[in-house]
């Protein structure tokens, strides 16, 4: 069989039908095991310029991706401007860098932080390594295969939809180099453990704070009035 069918047809499939199915299950059957295990009591330095720098650089890298997805076209339009272009792939770029250095820094103080250390589960470096990996590729797509912003729409945004839609047109991906095609396998790999991990706490914030019901804190002890001071 082609390796095109099994990468970018059976295995998206695979890891997509986890990523929908387990995560239903574990929020209907497990609701309470879905968190992020925050260890911040535990070290809190390395974990506020880490955790910010790649929390803030990934999420507006996917949002950027998400855009080439739903709206290609007006990408096109807008990167029809040369100054645009650049401005779009500088942004995304240092974003992406951004991210990981963010990851190194959350990776870093997991290998040398004894507390923090066990307390982190064999999953956890494997979301690491798969995060990581994701990262590095991208970075390196975008700065050997220019202009990815540009190309991704005409590439990636009908692939995936086509997988949408149960028509996978793997002839679109066959050609590309195989840095491009790693960065798409590995990023099905992330979909698939998302379930089995801490990344699904994704799923918890801040979507729990719009559908919560309002709260009353009330404080539990006597206010110390002027007097009494
Ligand atoms: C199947 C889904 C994905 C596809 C098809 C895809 C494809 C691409 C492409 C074509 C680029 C080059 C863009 C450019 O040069 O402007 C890129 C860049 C990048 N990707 Fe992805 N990607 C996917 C998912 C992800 C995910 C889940 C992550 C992070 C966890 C990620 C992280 C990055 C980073 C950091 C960059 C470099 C920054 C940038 O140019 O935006 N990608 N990706």
């Amino acid at each position: 069989m082609d390796w095109n069918i099994i990468f970018f047809v059976i295995w998206p499939y695979i890891s997509l039908t986890l990523f929908f199915f387990v995560t239903i299950y574990r929020s209907v059957v497990q609701p309470f095991t879905i968190s992020s295990l925050s260890s911040q009591l535990l070290e809190n330095k390395k974990l506020y310029w880490g955790s910010i720098s790649f929390h803030y650089g990934v999420v507006l890298v996917l949002i950027g991706h998400l855009v080439a997805l739903v709206i290609p076209k007006s990408v096109v339009l807008w990167n029809s401007v040369p100054l645009r272009l650049y401005l779009t792939e500088i942004t995304g770029l240092a974003l992406g860098i951004w991210a990981l250095l963010g990851l190194i820094i959350l990776i870093y103080r997991r290998l040398i932080n004894k507390r923090v250390k066990v307390v982190t589960t064999w999953m956890d470096w494997v979301v690491l390594l798969v995060v990581l990996v994701s990262l590095i590729t991208g970075v390196l797509v975008a700065t050997l295969y220019r202009f990815g912003s540009y190309w991704f729409t005409g590439v990636f945004s009908p692939y995936l939809l086509s997988l949408a839609v149960f028509q996978p047109q793997v002839d679109l991906v066959a050609p590309m180099p195989w840095l491009i095609k790693l960065h798409v396998i590995n990023n099905f790999m992330l979909a698939a453990i998302f379930p089995f991990s801490r990344l699904i706490h994704i799923f918890t914030y801040p979507i729990s704070y719009l559908i919560r019901p309002w709260q009353i804190v009330l404080w539990n002890r006597k206010i110390r009035t002027q007097k009494s001071l």
